[in-house]
């Protein structure tokens, strides 16, 4: 099931201004290997709220081959920093030529394993945490955003509506993934949470 209507979706990817060097080159790629990039509709929402928040410290748990990451990148001010995580090391090499052609590695630091394994060993505080791993991994990460997320930062998780799956009566793994995070983020009183239905639900939760 498509969240939005294919006419909105189709209307808001054409009134957005269109990608370009790059970026435009990593949506190609994704189109042709049917990779799942959190496009450019979800991406200009991450840039804004790294921008809004004067993030300077993000960590994305799943970055494929850096799209995402590269919005990230472009928000966060000099001397910022975005660690992404990847268990692929074709994805890694990836994202490294594609930020590095782009401009901006000189901030961002490519880790390869699993995410949460990888954010665990962090210090933090982080001013942004992005997931967007195996949904049936998602509740993994809910137990680390108490120590690593620092007060006033946000926890941002793409697919939070799973093709509309959440509201029917699959019970897959990644369907019950999805759910499961859902349930932890709204029952967690040291987070107020929103899921926004765009693309395929984007939530943000702020650690008050
Ligand atoms: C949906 S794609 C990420 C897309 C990326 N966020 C973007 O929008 O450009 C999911 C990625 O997470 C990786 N992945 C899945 N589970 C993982 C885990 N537990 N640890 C590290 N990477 C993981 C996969 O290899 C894949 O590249």
């Amino acid at each position: 099931m498509g969240i939005v209507n294919p006419a909105i979706e189709e209307y808001l990817g054409r009134v957005a201004p269109p990608s370009a060097g790059v970026l435009l080159e990593m949506e190609r790629l994704a189109s042709m290997r049917r990779f799942p990039i959190v496009g450019p509709l979800v991406g200009r929402l991450l840039f804004l709220l790294a921008r809004a928040t004067g993030a300077r410290a993000i960590f994305e748990c799943g970055s494929g081959f850096g799209y995402s990451a590269h919005w990230f990148a472009g928000a966060v001010p000099a001397g910022g920093r975005v660690t992404l995580t990847d268990g692929s090391a074709e994805n890694c090499a990836a994202a490294r030529d594609f930020l590095g052609r782009a401009g901006l590695l000189d901030r961002c630091e490519i880790k390869q394993g699993d995410a949460i394994e990888i954010l665990e060993r962090s210090a933090g505080p982080f001013d942004i945490i992005f997931c967007d791993i195996d949904k049936r991994d998602y509740p993994r990460v809910h137990p680390l955003l108490r120590g690593r997320l620092g007060k006033g930062g946000l926890f941002i998780c793409d697919n939070m509506l799973w093709f509309g799956k959440v509201a029917g009566p699959d019970q897959d793994d990644d369907t019950r993934g999805v759910r499961e995070l859902t349930r932890l983020l709204y029952a967690d009183p040291g987070l107020h949470t929103t899921i926004v239905p765009l693309r395929d639900g984007v939530s943000i939760s702020l650690r008050v």
